[in-house]
């Protein structure tokens, strides 16, 4: 059972009058893979801003398990490091990093050898009896995939893994990506399924720890007036845009094995694109929450492979300007192939057949290099009926838009038409509109923070369940088949710093509609 209280062995005033939180039950975590820049760029600033909010279970500790060798102070010094450099809450408290340091300490060991698990086991232990953290403990798999399955092994062998029915309790996180394609994916699921109980296995997804991303639930379902017009009978169509400034980053190995339809599609967009379409959950727990989602991406229409250039469209990136800095094209990349036919845009199509969304498009496309960095979903709804105006006025007239931006100046508007002042009927359309910065005057946790403090509290209504990850899977991989047919030999180019490729214009051009300029 979690516990109800508002103390942690770290001291901490920002944690008055946060009683009323949640404190998970004392625990360790062992990061595999913690020399890697995930540890660095996000775990590690993410649980000590967790500290600074109070919000960590007394003696909470972190272990290291990595490859590379070096002493306990050696990784705490990069810990301290990563901290100073990424942490969301800055200045550092000094005195708070140096109690969360002793927490710390590194294991140099093997994935595949069982004598590092049983140096493991003691380090574990000796945090139990140490620190109190009474056998619970967080595995975090932030490895390159193919160790996740023998890391789960070994944990397992070694009884690492306590039973659902023993008191103490073991979570295990794995990072993504989950597979390469659906065969893949369900086959990590089945392996991971022989050492562990599904209410142990926490697949994660950080677009879902975003603030915005769970705000689209409370939008949705705790105001009334959405949810009526919320289907075909009102909206047009869906775009779900995910630009990124940034290339590919030192990632070329993984990147253009990869490409943008497995890097952002299958997970982050696909998830977005659930919980907009998904049907009201009866509670907002787990289980109840998951499975409307699954039902919605079940509910994809599947694509056949001669379809799939009909609905895709990719891109790649050739040298341009980026916000003022040169960058070289995606082929000159380092650990890049130069003939690669890798996609760093992707625009799609997809339809869900069910009564609410029959005909209505969802537009999706996400791309490394563009313009800008912007994430939003827009709904469009369709034009008034009949607006009683003159010819001239009304051509000027815009559908409705909600759009829902994710980041950065989250927040919500509405596009309207509205009267231009003056003698006579001009219109222009204008945004009512919240945003987050004003409404809120506090800045959001990193979805990190959110995610790894529900993990710790066993409470995994923000992660995707088994079938949701294969339901996923399933149109990524008809269209991933698709591709691999068609066997071409480059690529539609656009310079980076541009919107993508003109095809993608073309492709939404066809439909009578144009994508937004977010
Ligand atoms: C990751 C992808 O999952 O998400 C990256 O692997 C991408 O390629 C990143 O840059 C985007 O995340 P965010 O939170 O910066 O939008």
């Amino acid at each position: 059972m979690e516990q109800q209280t508002s103390h942690s062995t770290i001291d901490n005033p920002l944690r008055e009058g946060l009683s009323l939180e949640r404190l998970p039950s004392p625990c360790a975590m062992v990061i595999f893979g913690a020399s890697g820049d995930l540890t660095r760029r996000k775990l590690m600033p993410a649980l000590y801003d967790l500290a600074l909010e109070g919000l960590l279970p007394p003696g909470f500790s972190v272990i290291g398990f990595a490859r590379s060798a070096k002493t306990n102070d050696e990784f705490r010094s990069e810990v301290r490091e990563s901290i100073r450099q990424f942490a969301r809450r800055t200045p550092i408290d000094e005195g708070l990093l140096r109690n969360f340091e002793e927490g710390i300490s590194y294991i140099s060991g093997d994935f595949s050898s069982l004598d590092d698990y049983n140096r493991l086991s003691e380090e574990l232990d000796r945090l139990d009896r140490e620190r109190n953290t009474r056998g619970n403990r967080v595995y975090y798999l932030a490895t390159p995939p193919v160790a996740y399955a023998e890391i789960a092994g070994n944990l397992s062998h070694q009884n690492l893994v306590h039973s659902l029915n023993d008191e103490r309790w073991t979570r295990l996180i794995v990072e993504k990506p989950f597979g390469h394609d659906f065969n893949s994916a369900k086959e990590l699921n089945e392996t991971l399924l022989q050492y562990l109980a599904e209410e142990q296995i926490y697949r994660i997804d950080h677009y879902l720890g975003k603030e915005t991303v769970q705000n689209m639930l409370a939008f949705r379902f705790a105001n009334g007036i959405f949810e009526p017009i919320w289907n075909r009978t009102f909206i047009d169509h869906v775009q779900i845009t995910v630009a990124e400034s940034i290339g590919i980053e030192n990632r070329g190995g993984y990147y253009d094995q990869a490409g943008a339809l497995r890097d952002m599609v299958q997970n982050h967009m696909l998830q977005l694109m659930s919980l907009v379409s998904m049907e009201p959950p009866p509670a907002f727990d787990a289980d109840s929450v998951q499975d409307e989602k699954v039902k919605a991406l079940r509910s994809i229409r599947p694509i056949k492979p001669d379809e799939v250039d009909h609905v895709t469209v990719r891109g790649q990136y050739a040298e341009g300007w980026v916000m003022g800095n040169p960058y070289p094209s995606y082929r000159d990349e380092s650990r890049v192939d130069p003939q690669s036919v890798t996609e760093t845009f992707v625009a799609l199509k997809l339809f869900i057949d069910n009564w609410r969304w029959a005909g209505v498009p969802f537009y999706l496309r996400t791309g490394k290099h563009l313009p800008r960095r912007v994430s939003e979903i827009a709904i469009q709804f369709h034009k008034a009926p009949h607006p009683p105006f003159e010819t001239s006025v009304t051509e000027s007239l815009e559908p409705n838009v909600l759009a829902i931006r994710i980041q950065p100046d989250e927040g919500i508007t509405l596009k309207t038409n509205a009267k231009v002042p003056g003698p006579s009927m001009r219109l222009r359309s204008v945004n009512m509109g919240f945003l987050y910065g004003t409404s809120f005057l506090v800045e959001s946790p990193d979805a990190y923070e959110r995610l790894l403090l529900d993990c710790m509290l066993g409470d995994s209504t923000l992660f995707p369940r088994r079938d949701g990850i294969e339901a996923s899977w399933e149109p990524i991989t008809q269209i991933l088949e698709g591709w691999e047919r068609s066997g071409i030999s480059t690529l539609p180019m656009y310079p980076a710093g541009t919107w993508g490729p003109d095809e993608a214009d073309d492709f939404m051009a066809r439909d009578g509609r144009l994508w937004r300029q977010p």
